[in-house]
Protein backbone atom coordinates (compact mmCIF):
# COMPACT_ATOMS: atom_id res chain seq x y z
CA UNK A 1 0.00 0.00 0.00
CA UNK A 2 1.13 3.44 -0.84
CA UNK A 3 0.77 4.62 2.60
CA UNK A 4 3.55 7.26 3.42
CA UNK A 5 4.11 7.22 6.82
CA UNK A 6 4.86 11.33 7.00
CA UNK A 7 1.52 11.67 5.75
CA UNK A 8 1.10 13.32 9.10
CA UNK A 9 4.08 16.60 8.68
CA UNK A 10 2.97 17.20 4.83
CA UNK A 11 0.07 19.88 3.62
CA UNK A 12 -2.29 18.09 1.18
CA UNK A 13 -5.06 18.55 -1.19
CA UNK A 14 -7.31 15.57 -0.51
CA UNK A 15 -10.11 15.33 -3.31
CA UNK A 16 -13.52 14.24 -2.06
CA UNK A 17 -14.93 11.57 -3.97
CA UNK A 18 -18.40 12.86 -3.44
CA UNK A 19 -17.94 15.19 -6.11
CA UNK A 20 -16.35 12.69 -8.45
CA UNK A 21 -18.15 10.60 -11.77
CA UNK A 22 -19.24 7.86 -10.15
CA UNK A 23 -19.78 6.37 -13.86
CA UNK A 24 -15.63 6.52 -13.94
CA UNK A 25 -15.12 6.68 -10.73
CA UNK A 26 -11.89 4.09 -11.10
CA UNK A 27 -10.74 6.37 -14.14
CA UNK A 28 -10.60 9.29 -11.97
CA UNK A 29 -8.74 8.19 -9.29
CA UNK A 30 -5.98 6.85 -11.36
CA UNK A 31 -5.80 10.30 -12.63
CA UNK A 32 -5.49 11.26 -9.11
CA UNK A 33 -2.63 8.98 -8.28
CA UNK A 34 -0.83 9.63 -11.24
CA UNK A 35 -1.04 13.32 -10.16
CA UNK A 36 0.56 13.10 -7.28
CA UNK A 37 -2.47 12.72 -5.03
CA UNK A 38 -1.87 11.10 -1.62
CA UNK A 39 -4.89 10.25 0.26
CA UNK A 40 -8.60 10.29 -0.68
CA UNK A 41 -11.00 12.04 1.39
CA UNK A 42 -14.25 9.61 1.26
CA UNK A 43 -17.90 11.20 2.67
CA UNK A 44 -19.77 8.49 4.50
CA UNK A 45 -23.56 10.15 5.02
CA UNK A 46 -26.51 8.28 6.46
CA UNK A 47 -29.52 10.24 5.68
CA UNK A 48 -30.09 10.90 9.74
CA UNK A 49 -26.91 12.92 10.55
CA UNK A 50 -27.07 14.92 7.44
CA UNK A 51 -29.92 14.83 4.98
CA UNK A 52 -28.08 12.71 2.34
CA UNK A 53 -26.93 9.36 1.51
CA UNK A 54 -23.86 8.64 0.07
CA UNK A 55 -22.26 5.24 -0.46
CA UNK A 56 -21.50 2.07 2.03
CA UNK A 57 -18.45 -0.29 2.87
CA UNK A 58 -19.15 -2.40 -0.79
CA UNK A 59 -18.14 0.95 -2.90
CA UNK A 60 -15.08 1.20 -0.53
CA UNK A 61 -14.44 -2.28 -0.71
CA UNK A 62 -14.64 -2.10 -4.62
CA UNK A 63 -12.21 0.92 -4.43
CA UNK A 64 -10.04 -0.57 -2.06
CA UNK A 65 -9.61 -3.43 -4.39
CA UNK A 66 -8.62 -0.42 -7.72
CA UNK A 67 -6.19 1.47 -5.60
CA UNK A 68 -3.36 1.23 -3.28
CA UNK A 69 -4.39 5.35 -2.39
CA UNK A 70 -5.11 5.51 1.98
CA UNK A 71 -8.48 6.87 2.62
CA UNK A 72 -9.36 9.56 4.59
CA UNK A 73 -12.88 8.42 6.24
CA UNK A 74 -15.38 11.07 7.26
CA UNK A 75 -18.12 9.81 8.99
CA UNK A 76 -21.38 11.69 8.81
CA UNK A 77 -23.80 9.02 10.82
CA UNK A 78 -25.25 9.34 13.52
CA UNK A 79 -24.13 5.92 15.25
CA UNK A 80 -20.24 6.32 14.29
CA UNK A 81 -19.48 3.27 16.77
CA UNK A 82 -21.56 1.22 14.87
CA UNK A 83 -19.56 1.74 11.62
CA UNK A 84 -16.12 2.19 12.21
CA UNK A 85 -15.35 -1.84 11.62
CA UNK A 86 -17.38 -2.01 8.31
CA UNK A 87 -14.94 0.55 7.01
CA UNK A 88 -11.56 -0.09 8.46
CA UNK A 89 -9.96 -1.55 5.13
CA UNK A 90 -6.64 -2.03 4.98
CA UNK A 91 -6.80 1.71 3.08
CA UNK A 92 -8.64 3.18 5.47
CA UNK A 93 -5.81 5.76 7.48
CA UNK A 94 -8.09 7.89 9.09
CA UNK A 95 -11.58 7.42 10.61
CA UNK A 96 -13.20 10.64 11.28
CA UNK A 97 -16.51 10.93 13.92
CA UNK A 98 -18.26 14.12 14.19
CA UNK A 99 -17.94 15.97 17.74
CA UNK A 100 -22.01 16.35 17.34
CA UNK A 101 -23.05 12.56 16.71
CA UNK A 102 -21.87 10.74 19.74
CA UNK A 103 -22.29 10.63 24.11
CA UNK A 104 -19.33 8.87 24.39
CA UNK A 105 -16.95 10.26 22.00
CA UNK A 106 -13.62 9.08 24.33
CA UNK A 107 -14.65 6.10 24.00
CA UNK A 108 -15.40 6.26 19.92
CA UNK A 109 -11.26 7.96 19.76
CA UNK A 110 -10.61 5.08 21.30
CA UNK A 111 -12.11 2.33 19.28
CA UNK A 112 -10.58 4.25 16.31
CA UNK A 113 -7.08 4.46 17.64
CA UNK A 114 -6.98 0.30 18.93
CA UNK A 115 -8.23 -0.34 14.88
CA UNK A 116 -4.22 1.30 14.44
CA UNK A 117 -5.86 4.40 12.56
CA UNK A 118 -5.97 7.68 13.03
CA UNK A 119 -8.93 9.23 15.32
CA UNK A 120 -10.08 12.11 13.77
CA UNK A 121 -12.98 14.50 15.61
CA UNK A 122 -15.38 16.75 13.53
CA UNK A 123 -16.98 19.75 14.69
CA UNK A 124 -19.70 21.76 12.61
CA UNK A 125 -19.39 25.10 11.86
CA UNK A 126 -21.80 26.20 15.19
CA UNK A 127 -19.76 23.86 17.36
CA UNK A 128 -17.50 25.38 20.03
CA UNK A 129 -13.94 24.87 19.89
CA UNK A 130 -14.08 23.79 24.00
CA UNK A 131 -15.22 20.23 23.08
CA UNK A 132 -11.38 19.66 22.56
CA UNK A 133 -10.08 20.93 25.72
CA UNK A 134 -9.78 17.58 27.20
CA UNK A 135 -9.69 15.03 24.25
CA UNK A 136 -5.92 16.79 23.05
CA UNK A 137 -4.13 13.05 23.97
CA UNK A 138 -6.79 10.92 22.42
CA UNK A 139 -6.69 13.07 18.82
CA UNK A 140 -4.74 12.62 16.12
CA UNK A 141 -6.76 15.05 13.62
CA UNK A 142 -9.37 18.10 13.96
CA UNK A 143 -11.69 18.34 11.19
CA UNK A 144 -13.07 22.07 10.96
CA UNK A 145 -16.35 21.93 9.03
CA UNK A 146 -16.22 25.23 6.81
CA UNK A 147 -19.80 24.07 5.56
CA UNK A 148 -22.86 22.88 7.35
CA UNK A 149 -22.10 18.82 6.58
CA UNK A 150 -24.31 16.83 3.86
CA UNK A 151 -23.75 18.50 0.27
CA UNK A 152 -20.94 18.97 -2.38
CA UNK A 153 -20.39 22.47 -4.04
CA UNK A 154 -21.76 24.35 -1.02
CA UNK A 155 -20.29 28.31 -0.44
CA UNK A 156 -17.15 28.35 2.45
CA UNK A 157 -18.73 30.03 5.64
CA UNK A 158 -16.40 33.21 6.16
CA UNK A 159 -16.85 32.87 10.32
CA UNK A 160 -15.07 29.66 10.25
CA UNK A 161 -11.64 31.45 9.46
CA UNK A 162 -11.56 33.18 12.42
CA UNK A 163 -11.82 29.87 13.80
CA UNK A 164 -9.64 27.46 12.03
CA UNK A 165 -7.01 30.04 13.24
CA UNK A 166 -7.62 29.53 16.81
CA UNK A 167 -7.47 25.69 16.87
CA UNK A 168 -4.26 25.76 14.76
CA UNK A 169 -2.88 27.61 17.78
CA UNK A 170 -4.50 25.38 19.97
CA UNK A 171 -2.70 22.50 18.22
CA UNK A 172 0.33 24.47 18.45
CA UNK A 173 0.18 24.63 22.07
CA UNK A 174 -1.53 21.31 23.08
CA UNK A 175 0.15 19.06 20.86
CA UNK A 176 3.38 21.24 19.55
CA UNK A 177 1.97 20.48 15.90
CA UNK A 178 1.20 16.54 16.32
CA UNK A 179 -2.22 16.57 15.63
CA UNK A 180 -3.48 17.46 12.17
CA UNK A 181 -5.53 20.24 11.19
CA UNK A 182 -8.07 19.62 8.36
CA UNK A 183 -10.89 21.23 7.07
CA UNK A 184 -13.68 20.30 4.60
CA UNK A 185 -16.48 22.21 2.34
CA UNK A 186 -16.00 25.35 0.17
CA UNK A 187 -12.61 25.28 -0.69
CA UNK A 188 -11.59 26.59 -4.40
CA UNK A 189 -8.38 27.79 -5.56
CA UNK A 190 -9.54 31.47 -4.97
CA UNK A 191 -9.36 30.73 -0.51
CA UNK A 192 -6.92 27.68 -0.45
CA UNK A 193 -3.91 29.94 -0.76
CA UNK A 194 -5.05 31.81 2.55
CA UNK A 195 -6.25 28.77 4.25
CA UNK A 196 -3.33 27.16 3.84
CA UNK A 197 -0.90 29.91 5.09
CA UNK A 198 -3.48 30.16 8.38
CA UNK A 199 -2.37 26.93 9.17
CA UNK A 200 -4.61 24.16 7.43
CA UNK A 201 -2.52 20.74 6.73
CA UNK A 202 -5.13 18.73 4.99
CA UNK A 203 -7.82 20.60 2.37
CA UNK A 204 -10.45 18.48 1.45
CA UNK A 205 -12.18 19.85 -1.85
CA UNK A 206 -14.53 17.93 -3.66
CA UNK A 207 -16.52 20.44 -6.43
CA UNK A 208 -13.68 22.83 -6.60
CA UNK A 209 -11.23 20.62 -7.68
CA UNK A 210 -13.07 17.99 -10.06
CA UNK A 211 -15.20 21.00 -11.46
CA UNK A 212 -11.85 21.23 -13.07
CA UNK A 213 -11.22 20.80 -16.99
CA UNK A 214 -8.36 18.58 -16.42
CA UNK A 215 -8.23 17.09 -13.19
CA UNK A 216 -4.94 15.67 -13.20
CA UNK A 217 -3.49 19.07 -14.23
CA UNK A 218 -5.96 20.87 -10.94
CA UNK A 219 -4.79 19.03 -8.89
CA UNK A 220 -1.26 19.41 -9.32
CA UNK A 221 -2.00 22.86 -9.72
CA UNK A 222 -3.87 23.18 -6.19
CA UNK A 223 -1.51 20.53 -4.15
CA UNK A 224 1.39 23.32 -5.34
CA UNK A 225 -0.64 26.54 -4.44
CA UNK A 226 -1.62 24.63 -0.79
CA UNK A 227 2.22 23.78 0.03
CA UNK A 228 3.66 26.81 -1.17
CA UNK A 229 0.98 28.53 1.09
CA UNK A 230 1.58 26.23 4.08
CA UNK A 231 5.19 26.52 3.85
CA UNK A 232 4.99 30.71 3.73
CA UNK A 233 2.80 30.42 6.92
CA UNK A 234 5.29 28.38 9.06
CA UNK A 235 6.86 31.45 10.82
CA UNK A 236 3.68 33.39 11.18
CA UNK A 237 2.20 30.43 12.60
CA UNK A 238 5.32 29.50 15.04
CA UNK A 239 4.71 25.82 14.47
CA UNK A 240 8.02 24.06 15.98
CA UNK A 241 8.11 21.75 12.69
C1 LIG B 1 -19.69 17.84 2.93
C2 LIG B 1 -18.58 16.86 2.77
C3 LIG B 1 -17.44 17.35 1.98
C4 LIG B 1 -17.78 17.76 0.57
C5 LIG B 1 -16.91 18.92 0.25
O1 LIG B 1 -20.58 17.41 3.88
O2 LIG B 1 -18.07 16.46 4.04
O3 LIG B 1 -16.32 16.47 2.00
O4 LIG B 1 -17.62 16.75 -0.37
O5 LIG B 1 -17.25 19.33 -1.00
P1 LIG B 1 -16.96 20.77 -1.56
O6 LIG B 1 -15.46 20.94 -1.62
O7 LIG B 1 -17.60 20.73 -2.89
O8 LIG B 1 -17.59 21.77 -0.61
ZN1 LIG C 1 -16.10 15.35 4.14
Amino acid sequence: MNDNNNLQDDSLILPSLLSADFCRLGEQVKTLESAGCRLLHLDIMDGHFVPNLTFGPPVVRNLAEATNLPFDVHLMVTQPDDWTEAFDFPNTRCITVHAEAGYHIHRSLQAIRNRGKMAGLALNPATEISVLDHLWPSLDLVLIMTVNPGFGGQGFIEACSEKIKQVRKRINEETGGRVVLEIDGGVDSENLCELARAGVQWTVTGNGLFSQSDLGEGFRRFQNLGQRSWEEGRALRGDKN
